[in-house]
């Protein structure tokens, strides 16, 4: 039998982080042509995973451009994978989570009746606007999808209240615990790829860690001023230092550098390549972020997760105990940080590893269920 050819398209850091578990299976079995194309919606920052992963994309559309629009960005992706999709002519294609490049991707594959296996599907915050326009990117995938591979049971329980086929939705878990698995066993066999933080880790020697990370675009503006206002009332503590690696979008960045730079326990660096950056978060106390991957690695390396956002569609973390959602309020973000800083039952009760979100064997399952007749 001809093997099934699976083209996975992605274009950003946490698309690549946790879509290599797959591309690492498929590539290892023979039942599958496997080919990765990328639209380097992101390019840094996609180039760090791909390197580190050993992913060589057979299609790279180099699409990013400063500070993107999401019209002008969406029309290119959806042009540039159509193309893509026209000289492979896959069997399935396999799209990530809810940027951009998935929703095009989605899109294009179902312009050419080409079946959708949608990984991370069904994550759901109920609010169009929070996050955006990532809401209502999974919600367009999950229409398109042949084939959902849900996280967990609540994930899948969302796609069936909103009428999907329940014969196309499995519980898969997240392959981002599979990247965490691989990457934790690859930097504890070569120490040498987590020894760039040794600097970092000399200067705040005795003080307590703080890992933030920020950068979703309904934060921008307001909302990106009041996160800096609270990490410099944080960093006043002398006790205190906060490791920020800066999110490479200019919208952040501009705040950030104007806010922060120069304070003596606030380290703003660049973004950090993903064994780094499980690193701080294991050297951190806890983790202050707007993300949605680190609201996943967090608690499953049992830190305590602030979630700088209104909601959240990683509910599993919140319903533990593991992590909190204290919105971009500034005084509300400092006193919830100060609160875990000064109450070790407050905080001995957030900090258990917990993990809902797999057991490391997600890329396998998806794998079966593309093989699948
Ligand atoms: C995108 C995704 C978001 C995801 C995030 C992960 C959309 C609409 N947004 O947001 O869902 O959570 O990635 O980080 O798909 N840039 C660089 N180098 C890079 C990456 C970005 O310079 O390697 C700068 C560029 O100026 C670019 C800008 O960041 O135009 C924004 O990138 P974009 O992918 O449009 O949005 P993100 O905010 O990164
Ligand atoms: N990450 C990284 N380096 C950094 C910051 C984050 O490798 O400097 C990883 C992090 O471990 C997680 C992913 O990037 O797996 C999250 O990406 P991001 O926050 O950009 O996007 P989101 O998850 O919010 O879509």
């Amino acid at each position: 039998m001809n093997p099934r050819r699976i083209l996975t398209i992605f274009g950003t850091r946490p698309e690549a982080i946790k879509l290599f578990p797959l591309l690492h299976a498929l590539e290892g079995d023979s039942r599958f042509a496997s080919v990765a194309c990328v639209s380097a919606q992101h390019r840094g920052m996609l180039d760090q995973v791909l390197t580190i992963a050993g992913i060589v994309p057979a299609h790279d559309l180099d699409l990013m451009r400063p500070d993107q629009t999401l019209d002008a960005l969406t029309a290119a992706l959806l042009t540039g994978l159509g193309g893509v999709m026209d000289a492979e002519r896959p069997d399935w294609v396999v799209v990530q989570g809810d940027t951009a490049t998935a929703m095009a991707g989605a899109l294009a594959a179902y312009y050419r009746k080409i079946p959708v296996a949608h990984v991370e599907a069904g994550l759901r915050s109920g609010n169009i606007h929070h996050p955006w326009p990532e809401e209502v990117n999974r919600k367009i995938i999950g229409t398109i999808a042949a084939l959902h591979c849900a996280p967990t049971e609540t994930s899948a329980a969302a796609l069936r209240r909103e009428n999907v086929d329940p014969a196309t939705v499995h519980v898969t878990g997240n392959t981002v615990i599979d990247a965490l698995h691989w990457i934790v066993a690859r930097s504890e066999a070569d120490r040498a790829l987590v020894g760039g933080l040794a600097e970092l880790e000399a200067r705040f020697a005795g003080k307590r860690i703080i890992g933030l990370t920020s950068h979703r675009r309904e934060n921008f503006g307001e909302g990106m001023r009041a996160i800096a206002d609270a990490v410099r009332r944080i960093a006043a503590r002398p006790d205190v230092a906060v490791i920020f690696p800066v999110h490479l979008n200019p919208n952040v960045r501009a705040v950030m550098q104007a806010e922060l730079a120069g304070l003596d326990n606030v380290a703003l660096i660049e973004p950090l390549d993903y064994p780094h950056f499980a690193r701080l978060i294991a050297i951190s106390t806890l983790m202050l972020t707007d993300s949605g991957g680190v609201q996943e690695e967090a608690p499953a390396l049992g830190k305590p997760v602030l979630v700088m956002r209104e909601t959240t569609e990683r509910p599993e973390g919140v319903e533990a105990g593991t992590a909190r959602l204290v919105g971009t309020d500034a005084d509300r973000i400092v006193a919830e940080t100060f609160r875990l800083l000064d109450d070790p039952a407050e905080y001995g009760a957030m900090a258990r590893a917990h993990n809902p979100f797999g057991d490391g064997r997600a890329a396998a399952r998806i794998v079966d269920l593309l093989a699948a007749p």
